[in-house]
């Protein structure tokens, strides 16, 4: 029996339908490079907020190599989604940050901002650590879904109100593997 902590990939195979190909966002990380790299310093943290948001940190600092800055890279685990597609609203750390926060310029790196709920939890806990700075870059955001006042620094796409899928992104923790990113039809 699938229970909320241990969500089920769905029965048979959805109908997933293209949003933005690989080489589309492969072209839009290297531009979201080019706007990070002018405001940010040379050196910096980017602390990536798992799982979701681990192929975009990983293609990201790569884009921001070639932009010639030198990030540092910590993870940090949070969770709001039991499973299946609705915030359950409260968010936990399940894995916390290694490096020094303390007076640290910070860029929080996130796969997607809906409710806006975990953004405002991490940063929060990274003001409240010291951080000198705390700016955000998301991937993807879903306009008019927030619950809580947010705004992410860097946006990459602004997606349609569907439940999307791949380069990270999952539903019930199945097609991150996708290289492209995909809406659940
Ligand atoms: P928020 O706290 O409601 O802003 O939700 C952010 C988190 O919810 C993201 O980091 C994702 O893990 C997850 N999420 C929200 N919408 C989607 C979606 O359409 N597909 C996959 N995950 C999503
Ligand atoms: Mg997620």
């Amino acid at each position: 029996m699938p229970t909320a902590t241990s969500p089920q990939p769905p029965q048979g195979e959805p109908n997933i339908s293209v949003l933005y190909s690989a080489e589309d966002i492969s072209r839009r990380i290297a531009g979201m490079a080019r706007e990070i790299a002018a405001v940010m310093p040379r050196e910096f943290v980017v602390i990536a907020l798992l799982k979701g948001s681990f192929v975009f940190a990983a293609d990201l600092i790569r884009a921001l190599h070639h932009c010639r800055l030198k990030p540092q890279v910590d993870f940090m685990t949070l969770s709001s989604y039991g499973g299946g597609t609705q915030s359950s609203g409260t968010v936990t750390v399940l894995r916390d940050t290694t490096e020094i926060i303390q007076g640290k310029r910070i860029l929080l790196v996130d796969d997607i901002l809906e409710s806006g709920r975990t953004l405002v939890h991490a940063k929060k806990l990274l003001q409240e650590r010291g951080a000198e700075d705390v700016r955000v870059a998301v991937f993807l955001e879903k306009p008019g879904k927030r619950a809580v006042q947010v705004e992410a620094d860097f946006v990459g796409y602004r997606v349609p109100d569907k439940f999307v899928v791949g380069y990270g992104l999952d539903f019930a923790n199945a097609y991150r593997e996708l290289p492209y990113v995909g809406a659940i039809e």
